[in-house]
């Protein structure tokens, strides 16, 4: 069985980081599923779609016209790799996430990621829904006010404005969409092991990881 290493957790836990330098380490391949839900929210702003029609937001999703490369990712042929970093992006992910067609629209276009000689995959459900077989399920969290700190630093990094309070509440309304959804909310997965990066430094949290997985590959 194809290795997988399943990395979820709240919203600017700094999982993408984390779960980059792990896929690089280990030459797997890696899965930022956040960014689907996050272009998805793109194509429909773009494209005019009303965010709470499910159905058409969920045709989209199906029929994304997506490409990953190491560093960019293109919708339509257009570079979005900033544009879909944007905060007003990630609370409309956050808002279209909450409907099941549209998780259901995404299942097969994430499975297709999965390739040798592994995959690392961050999200919310990555451990507990899309790939329940993982041989590592970890979940990365950071206090609430460690992970507007980062987030603010990403974002001001990136040239966007941000504004600290602002972005508190942003993120304790995040947590609550994405852990009181009926469909796939975000919880740690069976047997997960709880990773809280407050005070860890992304190496730090990159060697535990990588502790853990060979923990696990040579114990099975
Ligand atoms: O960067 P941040 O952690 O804020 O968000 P992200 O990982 O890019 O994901 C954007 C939004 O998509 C999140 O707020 C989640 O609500 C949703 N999401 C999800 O529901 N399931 C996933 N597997 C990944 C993201």
């Amino acid at each position: 069985m194809i290795p997988v290493i399943a990395i979820d957790g709240p919203t600017a836990s700094g999982k993408g980081t984390v779960a980059g330098r792990v896929a690089e380490a280990l030459g797997f391949a890696y899965l930022d599923s956040g960014a689907l839900y996050r272009l998805t929210a793109l194509a429909a702003i773009q494209k005019g779609v009303e965010l709470n029609d499910a159905l058409t937001v969920s045709h989209l999703a199906s029929s994304l016209d997506v490409r990953f490369s190491a560093e960019q990712i293109f919708l339509d042929g257009e570079d979005v790799s900033d544009a879909i970093r944007a905060e007003e992006i990630g609370v409309a992910a956050s808002k279209i996430a909450t409907m099941p067609t549209l998780r259901a629209a995404l299942v097969d276009l994430q499975h297709g990621f999965l390739k040798a000689p592994g995959l690392v995959a961050d999200g919310r459900d990555m451990g507990t829904v899309i790939f329940p077989q993982a041989q590592l399920k970890i979940f990365l969290t950071a206090s609430v006010e460690a992970r507007a700190e980062r987030r603010y630093k990403q974002l001001i990094g990136k040239g966007f404005s941000a504004n600290m309070t602002a972005l508190l509440q942003d993120l304790r309304e995040r947590d609550e969409r994405d852990t009181q959804r009926a469909v796939a909310p975000l919880k740690p997965a069976e047997g997960a092991k709880v990773l809280d990066t407050s005070a860890l430094t992304v190496a730090e949290a990159v060697a535990q990881v990588l502790a853990w997985y060979n923990e696990a590959s040579t114990t099975k």
